[in-house]
């Protein structure tokens, strides 16, 4: 593994695996600190490719655009979680990777995630692998009703099935294609939270505020910060992603997601070797960005302040927004507009889909309630139903 000869000068070519929205913005972060940036992936012109200094277009796996890579940059971190460990480990071999090859791979599995977590000492959902026949009749009836994930390659509520009772329970894994998964109980959510830890080579770590989520249809939907939950419950999700992050020796930015359940205690859910979307408030509204922070970390220099300067709404722009009733339309971004406390971000999709994550929109205010009522002012005028 190759360490960090820091802090690197301006100028230096800081590297990126993947080219979606979160490789765009953070790719803008590292052009305003004065580094150029190069992207790796196939897409032709996606939101990350088509702003960074220079875009390799190429697989993943690809050994010479790999290399190509890795003797270009001093540094390189990676967007997408499913990034191939073996890739990671390729440009270790030439540049400071973060995060580590074996940190994306905890991540990758919902096994080894989960089984880390609760080593760790760390409330999780009761929980049960399966990966055989004999795993489903073992299935304590305890577990139900539940929910079916599988291990690998989920994401915004993909590879998910209800599962009512232990009957229903082949059945489920069969509509998985009767891959490796975790069966979890479904536990009675009061709130969702998540923290982004920031943690630097040298140990250093720090979170940003915590923020409080709604999901719908498994797609995040809204994000509020500070979340509306008491301060001591704060410091305790903030002390178990920080708590998380050092365990795994993580070096980079990395996202904790948290259940509040009803008797008001926390569970982790999952974390993402990645700055996430419940943290893109923060471009507008933190002192420094998740994505300035990967910035920061890549390159070797201190870690910037998270304070929150205003609270702030996210409210996510999916594809849905560009159809009215099926017909294609633009969202009325200048009635969006009108509101002054509202900063849009578009990543530059040409193709709208439904479900698709095509931008966010925060909204800042004095207070929490001042930001959800310009948030919804603005989600009415988009056809977002109410929010907060
Ligand atoms: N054990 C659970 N109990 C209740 N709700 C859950 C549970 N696991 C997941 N969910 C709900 O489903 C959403 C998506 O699940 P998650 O495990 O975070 O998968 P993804 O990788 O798709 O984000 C969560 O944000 C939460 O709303
Ligand atoms: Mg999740």
């Amino acid at each position: 593994m190759t360490e960090l000869r820091s802090p690197l000068p301006p100028g230096s070519w800081l590297g990126v695996l993947g080219g979606g929205q979160l490789g765009r913005m953070f790719t803008h972060a590292a052009q305003a600190l004065g580094y150029r940036v190069c992207s790796l992936d196939l897409d032709e012109d996606g939101p990350a490719g088509s702003v960074a200094d220079r875009h390799l277009r190429a697989d993943y796996l690809d050994p010479a655009a790999l290399d190509e890579l890795g003797s270009l940059c001093a540094a390189v971190t990676t967007e997408f979680e499913n990034v191939p460990a073996a890739a990671l480990q390729r440009l270790a071999a030439r540049c400071f990777v973060s995060p580590a090859a074996r940190c994306v791979a905890v991540a990758q599995d919902r096994i080894d995630e989960k089984s880390f977590i609760a080593g760790q000492g760390i409330p999780v959902a009761p929980h049960k692998a399966i990966r055989t026949e004999a795993d489903l009749a073992a299935a304590g009836a305890n577990l139900f009703p539940a929910i079916l994930k599988a291990a690998r390659m989920g994401y915004d509520g993909k590879g998910q099935v209800a599962v009512a009772s232990a009957a229903a329970l082949p059945a489920a894994w069969t509509d998985l294609k009767r891959v490796p998964c975790v069966l979890e109980k479904r536990l009675p959510l009061a709130k969702e939270l998540s923290v982004i830890v920031c943690r630097a080579a040298d140990g250093a770590a720090i979170t940003l505020p915590v923020a409080e989520n709604e999901h719908r249809g498994g797609i995040l939907a809204v994000s509020i910060v500070p979340a509306r939950i008491d301060a001591a419950l704060a410091e305790q999700a903030r002390t178990l992603a920080l708590r998380v992050a050092q365990g795994l020796d993580y070096v980079g930015v990395l996202c904790v997601e948290m259940f509040v359940l009803a008797d008001g205690s926390l569970a982790v859910n999952e974390i993402a070797p990645r700055p996430h979307n419940s943290g893109h408030w923060s471009i507008d509204a933190a002192a420094s960005s998740q994505f300035e922070q990967q910035a920061r970390i890549l390159a070797g220099l201190p870690l910037g302040d998270t304070r929150v300067l205003l609270p702030a709404v996210m409210l996510n722009l999916l594809g849905d927004l560009w159809f009215d009733r099926g017909v294609p339309r633009e969202p009325p971004w200048a009635e969006v507009l009108r509101e002054r406390l509202a900063k849009l971000h578009l990543y530059g999709k040409r193709e709208a889909r439904p479900g698709r994550k095509m931008g966010h929109l925060t909204l800042l205010g004095n207070t929490v309630e001042d930001a959800l009522a310009a948030a919804n002012r603005c989600a009415a005028r988009l056809g977002i139903g109410p929010v907060g």
